[in-house]
């Protein structure tokens, strides 16, 4: 992971030892690099051009002194709820940065969305675009909205993280497009600005970004020539980040090829990167409470589990593991396990690492869909998020405690 680096045998994010924050904050705790998250939104920032927007996607990592640090660098947003509007609009950004996805939005999410102005509703089926203009209709205000097109391509990642196959729940078929431009037209209460499209996550191949752009591109030409005056494209999210060893695509290398294909058409560009902004500034830190051996194996049982990190019990989705502070001990197979009642409750197999039982290891590249995806399954406590940048070191989230567990259930 890029933000972390290793000096007199110590792990250190920025200018801060990993051990240090364990100690003092104890485990588990999520840490984040400030200034590799401030980097990763540059390297977009700076692929593109004036009226370009870049719209960190909300959904992979919520924390809102994460947002304000986006949002103060000219960051937009792109919500997938109600609640993280409300969060974006609370850290400072503008309105008319921020685009809403997802196929389930309520009639109270449409209305905040309406008033607040926000730049795009992202217009997931007809149905959705009737409650729309319902909604437009009773609060006598128009929306801003783009059509999501599903392009039924393939993000050739893991099942779940594709959302732009056919099968998929997500985005308006190619066949359907017409009656909804056309019904969004007559309404009035309507203004279409763009289209967009979210293929999937960890995308490696830029081929398949090209293929989309091309249909994209496609579709609004069709549309431009009806009489539709569409400004804006959004491509989605989906850049792919280096768990193991895979190739990460940068903004710049797919974005020059991007901007040149929209340039002679006079479309600006809207991208919702959420992973390859915030994937690789975070490590969850655990500790190893037991080394367990069988006949067949080394488990090493840590305090994280998957309730704290869900992504490989989920995904089957590797990270890397290492120890914070080398020891003599010798290197063993382990597998690395939590302590939720669930076999699935895995985070790697075959790791080779040095280990005694007070060893405290990072999982890495945890700051994407980690926090966030977080339970209380098993009773357990959040844990705490951490935000370094330099030698600063600031808690923007504190660990939960029992009584926060128990409120909700008592205080009815
Ligand atoms: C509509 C939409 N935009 C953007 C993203 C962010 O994708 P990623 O984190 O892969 O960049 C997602 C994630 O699933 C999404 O559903």
């Amino acid at each position: 992971m890029k933000g972390l680096n290793r000096r007199e045998d110590k792990l250190f994010i920025d200018e801060v030892s990993l051990e240090d924050i364990a100690k003092e904050y104890g485990t588990p705790v999520y840490v984040y690099s400030g200034s590799k998250l401030k980097e990763n939104l540059k390297g977009y920032l700076s692929s593109i051009r004036e009226k370009d927007k870049i719209c960190y996607s909300v959904k992979s990592n919520s924390n809102i002194h994460l947002l304000e640090l986006l949002a103060d660098l000219g960051s937009g947003f792109d919500v997938v709820s109600g609640n993280e509007l409300r969060k974006c609009l609370e850290a400072g950004a503008k309105p008319e940065d921020i685009v809403f996805s997802g196929v389930g939005k309520t009639e109270e999410e449409l209305v905040l969305a309406i008033k607040e102005n926000i730049f795009s509703i992202n217009i997931e089926s007809e149905e959705e675009l009737d409650r729309i203009i319902k909604t437009a209709k009773d609060l006598e205000k128009k929306a801003q909205c783009m059509i999501r097109i599903n392009p039924d391509i393939s993000s050739e990642s893991h099942p779940y993280i594709q959302t732009g196959l056919k099968t998929s729940k997500f985005g308006i078929l190619r066949e359907g497009i017409d009656s909804i431009v056309e019904k969004a037209s007559k309404s009035r209460l309507i203004n279409l600005k763009g289209i967009a499209s979210h293929v999937g996550s960890q995308i490696f191949n830029k081929e398949l970004i090209f293929e989309n752009l091309n249909l994209l591109i496609e579709i609004a030409n069709n549309l431009i020539r009806q009489g539709h005056a569409l400004s804006y494209i959004d491509l989605g999210g989906g850049l792919g980040i280096s768990y193991q060893e895979e190739r990460e695509l940068k903004p710049r290398e797919v974005l020059e090829e991007v901007i040149s294909r929209l340039e002679p058409l006079n479309l600006n560009l809207l991208l919702e990167p959420g992973r390859s902004i915030s994937g690789n500034t975070g490590v969850l830190l655990s500790k190893v409470e037991y080394l367990k051996k069988t006949s067949d194996l080394n488990f090493a049982v840590i305090d994280s589990g998957m309730n704290d990190l869900l992504r490989p019990s989920l995904y089957q989705a590797w990270h890397n593991i290492s120890v914070v502070a080398t020891n003599n001990q010798k290197e063993l197979s382990y597998t690395v396990v939590g302590p939720v009642c669930e076999s699935g409750d895995t985070f790697g197999e075959d790791r080779i690492l040095s280990l005694d039982e007070d060893s405290i290891l990072a999982i890495h590249d945890a700051g994407a869909y980690g926090h966030v995806m977080s339970s209380n399954y098993n009773s357990r406590l959040r844990p705490p998020e951490i935000l370094v940048e330099g030698q600063e070191i600031k808690v923007i989230r504190r660990r939960e405690t029992f009584d926060d567990l128990l409120r909700q259930e008592r205080d009815v």
